[in-house]
């Protein structure tokens, strides 16, 4: 089958179309006919060795987190899907492992029916990011109406899900977007937006109960200085050492720095495909085909865009 992959560790050069082995399904897993995958900064952080604690440095890698397709083959110990089910899923292991090839092998309870109403690129769209919104909610504890929430980056593919989901508990939210974010960050549901090209966040009068950083490039630091007495920072992009750091620190302030790393499972999806039968949007702004490979991860690493961006098989 064909896969792309790499060899070393660099930029989207070191990407290439190469020949694998097909896999074949151990008893717990299904084999997925690859339709679509999407492509998720974590891609690229990986290929460029900014991981290499958590990735490790065994090549060749293959890369792309989250996938949907068509079920080829499922193991003997296989329940609830049968060949030809239309799945999306996420690999086993985010860090070491990729979906972009033409089949996948993985446990079966990461793979989930795909809503009809939704296409693969979509489908494959939701696992990684979906999860990651799910668990910042989560972090942020109880929130209500009149919890003030700052969404700095809020209209990647992150957001798009954290500001549809915050919606229904009617927080306060502010969205911090560029130009293009704006009308999408109001109809996901922003009872105020902030466009970072024409206004320093950071400068203004206002602070917030949460503020959550999607954007990579605020940091806990400057944070501060739009939080509240006891507001909560929280990171999706922590440094390595942030992580024991983080809660050390934590017992000489109240304002806290929170770290946010999630995992994709069952319980995750079922809330998000409860969201998706409610009609969340999935912004899918680019569909690139498998031989545009390299075009496609410039694109994405580029950014300037709405939602997400997919490679179709
Ligand atoms: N910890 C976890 O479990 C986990 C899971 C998923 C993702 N993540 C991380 O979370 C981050 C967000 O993920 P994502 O998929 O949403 O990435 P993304 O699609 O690249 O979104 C990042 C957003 O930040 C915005 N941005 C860029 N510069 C900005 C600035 N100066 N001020 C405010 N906003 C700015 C971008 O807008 P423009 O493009 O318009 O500039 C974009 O909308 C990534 O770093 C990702 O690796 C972590």
């Amino acid at each position: 089958m064909k896969a792309i992959a790499y060899n070393n560790f660099g930029n989207t050069d070191v990407l290439q179309i190469s020949e694998q082995a097909k896999p074949s399904v151990q008893s717990n897993q299904v084999l997925v006919r690859v339709k679509a995958f999407s492509i998720n900064p974590m891609d690229w952080k990986i290929r460029k060795g900014e991981m290499k604690l958590m990735s490790g440095s065994k090549f060749p890698k293959n890369t792309g987190a989250d996938f949907a397709g068509i079920i080829e083959d499922t193991g003997s110990s296989v329940n609830g899907f049968k060949i030809g089910d239309e799945v999306f899923g996420v690999v086993k292991n985010l860090m070491k492992e990729g979906a972009s090839s033409e089949y996948v092998a993985v446990p079966s309870y990461l793979v989930w029916k795909k809503p009809e109403k939704i296409s693969f690129s979509q489908a494959a769209s939701i696992p990684v990011v979906g999860t990651a919104a799910v668990t910042a909610i989560e972090k942020m504890g109880k929130i209500n109406p009149q919890t003030t929430i700052l969404v700095n980056g809020a209209t990647g593919g992150f957001g798009t899900f954290l500001l549809q989901l915050l919606k229904q508990y009617g927080a306060d939210v502010t969205a911090v977007t560029s130009s293009k974010g704006i009308e999408y960050a109001e109809k996901w549901g922003a009872n105020k937006v902030i466009d970072y090209t024409k206004e320093n966040v950071l400068l203004q009068k206002t602070t917030y109960d949460i503020v959550i950083d999607l954007s990579g490039k605020m940091g806990y630091k400057n944070a501060k200085a739009i939080m509240n007495t006891k507001s909560l920072f929280l990171n999706p992009t922590p440094q390595p050492i942030e992580i024991p750091l983080s809660l050390l620190k934590n017992l000489f302030t109240a304002k806290k720095h929170v770290v946010v790393l999630s995992s994709p499972g069952t319980n995750y999806t079922n809330i998000l495909l409860n969201a998706v039968k409610k009609g969340v949007d999935i912004e899918v702004h680019k569909v690139f085909s498998f031989e545009q490979y390299i075009e496609a991860y410039q694109y994405a690493e580029k950014g300037g865009y709405i939602g997400k961006i997919a490679i179709e098989i």
